[in-house]
């Protein structure tokens, strides 16, 4: 805890010490959520890797292995960076597609570090990254990334991403140790839809990897990551490993599917009221600058007010965040100065949009947490 932090505990109550536009971490709910995807992984036998896109924070990485996981995943190598400096990360995997000198300079460094995997899904990035491990008389693992649906990025499941694997394992400097998706579909996937879409991704995953096995490719982990999929791609037999973010925290987008509401979300945003303009109309001091841009299929606006399920925050600027109060909503909550918690649409992007977590224990702060790895997009 900051010498401030113990201070203001004792002294002030959090709308005191906190100024606003802030992001609060309720430090029961993280711990919960943490403990609970855990608990899963290792009921269902497969290793947790998750992905601190959402968090961007040391101190979060570290709660996440002493509760068992395995390692972390990042997007980006200056996320790595951050994580295995600061977060005792020690296993590192990188799934998104390393391209480009400077990166792969970089790589090897971390590689020095720590031990790293890098998804691949082109043959391009691969002998580049071939020719720079052999040069340095060096093995990268490499796991070979596998579109089941999300159409994003990867080689797709089945026969594409066999023949990739296949002649990825043949490059010098490179090993293929597992195959990996992310099953993001199944966030567009209705409540109806979700489970078969994910255990459908984790049958194309699994069936890939026994093709490439067949090939002669020794591949032992099969990875899978999202956090609306979480409780069921994992359970297809012969999946290995999972990589969920966002459960660290949730967001309103998990609503959707009823298994999760307000207080499984550990991040809010506090924001104050700063004008009043009219009796149907509130403005808050949190704009675009704080609130990102994704919308909700669970919830209509740019967020959800705590407590206030009618209010919609219709329009940001950048500095302002207009919220609508039809008849019925409780419209004296919002007189200037009172204050609003929010629960972000998507909650990774917003937390890249500051510098600190004000940690929350018992209604106190209780601690404050640097975004370490915030805008480490390179
Ligand atoms: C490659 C990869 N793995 C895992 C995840 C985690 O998914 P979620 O944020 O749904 O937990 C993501 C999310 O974007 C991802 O891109």
């Amino acid at each position: 805890m900051t010498g401030t932090a113990a201070r203001a505990e004792t002294i002030l109550s959090l709308d005191e010490v906190l100024d606003t536009p802030c992001l609060i971490v309720d430090e029961e709910i993280m711990r919960r959520n943490i403990a609970e995807m855990a608990a899963f992984a290792s009921s269902v036998g497969v290793a947790l890797r998750p992905h601190i896109k959402t968090h961007k924070t040391p101190q979060i990485a570290r709660l996440q292995l002493a509760a068992g996981a395995v390692g972390a995943t990042c997007a980006k190598i200056g996320e790595a960076e951050v994580m295995v400096e600061q977060g005792g990360v020690e296993d590192v995997l990188l799934a998104y597609p390393t391209v480009g000198e400077p990166k792969i300079r970089r790589l090897l460094a971390l590689m020095e570090r720590a031990r790293v995997v890098v998804a691949l899904d082109s043959r391009e990035a691969a002998e580049a990254l071939s020719r720079a491990m052999a040069a340095e008389d060096r093995v990268l693992d490499v796991y070979v990334e596998v579109n089941t649906g999300q159409d994003r990025a990867g080689a797709r499941a089945g026969e594409e991403a066999t023949g990739l694997a296949l002649d990825l394992a043949r490059l010098p400097g490179l090993r293929v140790v597992g195959v990996m998706t992310h099953e993001g579909q199944a966030n567009a996937a209705s409540p109806e839809q979700i489970e078969a879409t994910a255990l459908a991704a984790g049958r194309a995953l699994v069936e890939t990897a026994e093709a490439v096995r067949a090939g002669g490719a020794d591949v032992s982990a099969v990875s899978v990551g999202s956090t609306p999929a979480a409780t069921y791609t994992p359970t297809v037999p012969g999946v290995t490993e999972m990589r969920p973010g966002t459960y660290v925290f949730n967001d309103n987008t998990a609503f959707r599917y009823g298994r999760l509401g307000p207080n499984d979300c550990a991040l809010r945003i506090l924001a104050t009221v700063v004008s009043r303009p009219a009796p149907d109309r509130a403005v808050i001091d949190a704009g675009s600058k704080t609130l990102a841009m994704d919308r909700s299929l669970a919830h209509p606006g740019h967020g959800y007010v705590v407590g206030h399920p009618q209010a919609e925050i219709a329009r940001l600027s950048e500095e302002h965040g207009v919220v609508l109060l039809p008849e019925g909503e409780d419209r004296e909550s919002f007189r200037v100065g009172d204050r609003v918690e929010i629960i972000p649409n998507h909650v990774c992007p917003t937390v890249n949009l500051q510098d600190q977590l004000f940690l929350v224990r018992d209604g106190r702060l209780a601690d404050v947490w640097d975004v370490a790895a915030r805008g480490k997009v390179r």
